[in-house]
Formats: C-alpha cells, structure tokens, sequence
C-alpha cells in the first residue's frame, strides 16, 4: 500500500482536450492556442452514426489538424468496424489510436494491427462494460479509455460509477504488471479532476469545460493545477 501511496507521489496528470466542443469555424486558430496552452495531447473524436448516434468528423479534417499541431494526436474512433481505417490514420501521423471495445469482436488482432503501424493502441470502455473484460489484453495495450459518459456528444454529466471502475482498473493493471495508462473521457471538469487524479488516472480528457470557457487557454491551465494539487 505505501509502495503504492509513494508511487502517487510521482504522479503527473496530462490533459488531453477534445476538440468536439471546439468552434469549427476557426479551428486552425483553436489548434494554434492548443499548441501554446499547457496541453498534452490533443484529442479527436471521430463518430460514424452508427456505433454512436452522432456523426462528427473523419481523415480530412485530423489530417488538417496534424499540419498544424505540434502535440500528439489522440485519435478516439467511435465507429464500428475501426480495423478498415487504421492504416489511413496512421498513414496521417496520429500518435494515439483507440478502438472500442464493443466495436471489436476481435479486439486483440486489432491491437497488434495498431501497434505494428508504430503507433500506441489504446482500448475503450463504454460505461456498461466491465473491467474484467481487459483482463487478457490488459498487458497488450498501451491506454485505456475509460467513458465516463454514454459516447457521442459533448457536454454530458460524468457518471460517478466510474470512480468505482477507476479504481478496478488501477487495481488490474497493477495485479498483471501492465504499463496501460488510464484515460478518463467524458464529463470532465474542475469539480472531478483532482480526485480523478488521485485514483491513479494519467491523462484527463476534456471537451466543454474547456471551450464554454470565455479563455479555453486558463482553462486548460486551471485544470492541470487542479489535477496536480492532489497528485503531486
Ligand atoms: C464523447 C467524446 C468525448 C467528449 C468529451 O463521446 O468521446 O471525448 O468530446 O467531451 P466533454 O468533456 O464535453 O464530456
Ligand atoms: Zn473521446
């Protein structure tokens, strides 16, 4: 328990914001404030109308993204059948790739297909979906996402159970001697992030609460400091 405690004391919480929320209007100026702003990463949400009911944006438009920032790209594909379209996004430069689980019948192929274009694999959880259904893949993978909302739109309330569910996977990683970092996505703000962060999540995504902000840039960086206030 203290190795685990001391462990903590080590621990720095990235921020990855989604860009969903972002005005499209101006997104070239949007992703020159990311690059300035303390993110991490940056994160895109592609949605098919057909695992999610929401169609969002696809390859030309992170394909734009990509020639303009200068942080990774955090690609969360929300469609089915993701295995089509892995080389298209890698072929654009993205750096993270995360395949729901519920989409992949064969969800280990598809991890060793993202992690044999040299980018890292990251899995999914809707919030339904247990835990225990990572735990033969749990060391194959390099994130997990875990959906703190039902996936497809921006600006949802965070649903508490995934504490609970953080905590499991925390547990989980540990107990396999995994490396997979923990990803939180979905109703993210400042009234969740500090415990988030003390629960052993690495990277924090959000979306609303950064751009309803009137300055998306002091939101980004409040966040970070709130996140770190109990982690660090
Ligand atoms: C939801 C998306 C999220 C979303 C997060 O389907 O996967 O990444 O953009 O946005 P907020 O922070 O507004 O919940
Ligand atoms: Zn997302």
């Amino acid at each position: 328990m203290e190795a685990e405690g001391l462990s903590y004391l080590r621990h720095v919480v990235q921020l990855a914001p989604s860009i969903l929320s972002a005005d499209f209007t101006r997104l070239g100026e949007v992703i020159s404030m990311l690059n300035r702003s303390e993110a991490d990463w940056i994160h895109c949400d592609v949605m098919d109308g057909r695992f999610v009911p929401n169609i969002s944006f696809g390859l030309p438009v992170i394909q734009a993204v990509r020639q303009i920032a200068t942080k990774p790209l955090d690609v969360h594909l929300m469609i089915v059948e993701p295995e089509k379209y892995l080389r298209d996004f890698a072929d654009l430069g993205v750096d993270i790739l995360t395949v729901h689980v519920e989409a992949c019948p064969h969800l280990h192929r598809v991890v060793q297909e993202i992690r044999q274009l040299g980018l890292q694999a990251g899995v999914a959880l809707n919030p339904h979906t247990p835990i225990q259904l990572l735990s033969d893949i749990i060391h194959e993978v390099d994130l997990v996402c875990l959906m703190a909302v039902n996936p497809g739109f921006g600006g949802q309330a965070f649903i508490k159970h995934t504490y609970e569910k953080l905590t499991e996977l925390r547990e989980l990683i540990v107990r396999k001697e995994a490396k997979a970092k923990i990803e939180i996505d979905g109703g993210v703000d400042l009234s969740n992030a500090a415990t988030l962060a003390a629960k052993g999540a690495d990277i924090l995504v959000a979306g609303n609460s950064i751009f309803s902000s009137k300055d998306p840039m002091q939101a980004i960086r409040l966040l970070k400091r709130t996140a770190h206030t109990i982690s660090a």
